[in-house]
């Protein structure tokens, strides 16, 4: 049995008058639910805000995003230590915004599951696809693409220590989810790809799924066999809905 995994990506929003009543709010939604893990990744600047916050609570801590290199001269960059080292657990790597508008390869997101690993982090992993790509039948080559490369530059055993994030492209902040059935297929056929590696890491690696997921349509996404949490994007930003879908999650355990 996979704990489910439910995790809000608050993308550029957030200020520190804004973080504490949400970060609270979810925080006290939390004390009646059980069985999941839950987490929120803020942008960097409030990380160490909300490391206090969530102190000496089940609510876990992650980045969006981490550098390739340990140290050094990269103006700009936040190496994957550096996160660890103010309190967070989780750090999202290869996010289609990150690939499409930051130019992130998939050697790159290779590298950087491999910097988080190093730091003691767990790499939340996205891949997806496009719309054109969706249209053109290439789900699963995009995603077997983009799943190998992580394969090639880290190992199987690197699936054994990190989350992967389904997030069909044309699904994020669309208001578009992928049906329950377009998603279970994804989630099945990243399964299967895994397995033709290793058999056990396949069956206990959590893969979530992202794109326009809210309170509303939770149940139905998470009661698919392969489905094990979301990666929620708008619907995080405000601690009821986010709740929402941490208790459809629950109950997919209770
Ligand atoms: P939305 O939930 O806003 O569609 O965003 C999903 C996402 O990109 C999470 O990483």
């Amino acid at each position: 049995m996979r704990k489910p995994i439910v995790v809000g990506n608050w993308k550029l929003n957030g200020s520190s008058a804004a973080n504490e009543p949400l970060v609270l709010g979810v925080l006290d939604g939390m004390r009646e639910l059980a069985g999941i893990d839950v987490g929120v990744c803020p942008p960097l600047v409030y990380l160490s805000q909300v490391a206090k916050l969530v102190e000496a609570t089940d609510l876990g801590l992650g980045a969006q995003n981490c550098a390739e290199h340990d140290s050094g001269a990269f103006t700009g960059e936040v190496a994957a230590a550096m996160l660890h080292d103010v309190g967070a657990r989780y750090v999202i790597v290869g996010h289609s915004e990150r690939r499409a508008l930051f130019g992130e390869t998939d050697a790159v997101v290779s590298t950087k599951v491999g910097a988080a690993l190093g730091a003691g982090l767990t790499p939340i992993l996205c891949v997806g696809e496009t719309l054109d790509e969706r249209e053109a039948g290439e789900t699963e080559a995009v995603v077997r693409r983009q799943l190998a490369a992580v394969i090639a530059g880290n190992g199987i055993e690197a699936f054994e220590q990190l989350v992967i994030a389904y997030e069909p492209v044309w699904a994020i902040g669309t208001g578009r989810t992928a049906t329950p059935e377009q998603a279970q297929a994804v989630h099945a056929f990243i399964r299967g790809q895994l397995a033709d590696h290793d058999t056990a890491v396949a069956q206990s690696v959590r893969i979530q799924y992202g794109g326009s997921m809210k309170p509303d349509n939770a149940a139905e996404l998470l009661a698919q066999p392969d489905i094990d949490g979301g990666l929620i994007g708008g619907a995080s930003l405000k601690a009821e809905d986010f709740l929402g879908i941490c208790r459809a999650a629950a109950q997919t355990v209770g």
